[in-house]
């Protein structure tokens, strides 16, 4: 009997599997790639504000601390915006006339509050505190990055799940003392991870259960 597939159809099915399985392996690949992309996560992202506010003049070069502005960072879920009468202790003597300033001072006179784009957001499904970082030594920069050499708010990090179960598996080489909890350029002679130790006891960090679903999802 003559055969009914010449020889090579077996190494042709095998070729066009081979081709198809390869396809949807790069389909998948970049999908996945693309998930975790910049473009995605919106890391290095920056969004137009009514006032360009630079926080590279005003804490890189005047020093003002973080808690000048963000005043309830250290002591409840949200960091906070600054309402405009912070600006104006500064601003009602300097830059006055300023073109830039002027929503400030309109903003001002009517008693509304200046209207800031959000650049670090969570979805709403997630539970997220400030102070308990803030208290165990985590510093801004760890999540926020070097804050003082961004004339325009950047976004640093990605802020997805794996981002934050990174640091919650083994958070230790990523804490500080408190009291360097908002300097930019903090550094140490000490062995991270031992101070991370170190203070893991002194704070008494419980990091056991810090990856189990309940904590962000509740
Ligand atoms: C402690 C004083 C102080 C406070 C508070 C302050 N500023 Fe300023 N601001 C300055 C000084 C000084 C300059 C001039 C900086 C320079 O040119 O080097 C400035 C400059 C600016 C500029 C011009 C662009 C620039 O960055 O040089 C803008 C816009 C501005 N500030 C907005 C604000 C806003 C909005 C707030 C409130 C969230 C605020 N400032 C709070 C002192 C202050
Ligand atoms: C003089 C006031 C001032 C100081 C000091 C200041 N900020 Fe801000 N910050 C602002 C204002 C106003 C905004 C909103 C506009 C913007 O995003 O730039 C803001 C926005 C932010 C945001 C983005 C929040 C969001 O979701 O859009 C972060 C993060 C932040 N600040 C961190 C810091 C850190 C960290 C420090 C200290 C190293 C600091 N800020 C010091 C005034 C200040
Ligand atoms: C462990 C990571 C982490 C640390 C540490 C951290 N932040 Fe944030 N920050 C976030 C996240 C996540 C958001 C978005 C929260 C949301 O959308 O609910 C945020 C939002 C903000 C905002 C937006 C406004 C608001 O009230 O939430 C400001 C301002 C801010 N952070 C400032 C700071 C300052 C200043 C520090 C240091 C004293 C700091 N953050 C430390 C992760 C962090
Ligand atoms: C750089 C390290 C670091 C990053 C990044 C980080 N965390 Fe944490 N987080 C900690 C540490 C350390 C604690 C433990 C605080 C304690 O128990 O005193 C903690 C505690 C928490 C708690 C409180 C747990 C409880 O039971 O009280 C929540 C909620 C939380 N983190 C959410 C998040 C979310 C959501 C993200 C990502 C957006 C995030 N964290 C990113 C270090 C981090
Ligand atoms: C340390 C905080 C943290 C813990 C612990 C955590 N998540 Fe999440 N989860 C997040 C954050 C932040 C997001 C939002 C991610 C984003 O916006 O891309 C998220 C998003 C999600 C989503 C939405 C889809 C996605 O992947 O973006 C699901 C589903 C989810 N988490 C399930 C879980 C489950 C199940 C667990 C336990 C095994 C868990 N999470 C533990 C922080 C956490």
């Amino acid at each position: 009997m003559g055969q009914i597939f010449s020889r090579n159809a077996d190494l042709w099915l095998r070729l066009a599997l081979l081709g198809l399985f390869g396809g949807l392996a790069v389909v998948f690949l970049s999908a996945s790639l693309l998930a975790r992309s910049d473009y995605a996560t919106l890391r290095g992202w920056t969004i137009d504000q009514p006032v360009p506010f630079s926080h590279q003049h005003h804490v890189g070069g005047l020093k003002l601390d973080c808690q000048y502005c963000h005043t309830s960072v250290a002591t409840s879920a949200q960091a906070s915006l600054p309402p405009t009468e912070t600006c104006m202790t500064c601003h009602s003597q300097i830059w006055t006339n300023a073109d830039l300033l002027e929503p400030l001072r309109q903003s001002l006179a009517r008693n509304q509050p200046l209207h800031w784009n959000r650049v670090a957001q969570l979805p709403d499904y997630v539970y997220f505190h400030h102070d308990v970082h803030v208290t165990a030594g985590v510093g801004c920069v760890e999540c926020h990055g070097r804050v003082d050499t961004m004339p325009l708010m950047r976004r640093a990090e990605p802020f997805q799940m794996q981002w934050c179960l990174d640091c919650h598996r083994d958070p230790a080489p990523r804490l500080r003392p408190r009291e360097a909890v908002t300097q930019m350029d903090w550094q140490t002679r000490e062995d991270r991870r031992e101070l991370g130790q170190r203070l893991l006891r002194e704070y008494h960090i419980d990091t056991r259960d810090l990856t189990s679903c309940s904590v962000c999802h509740r």
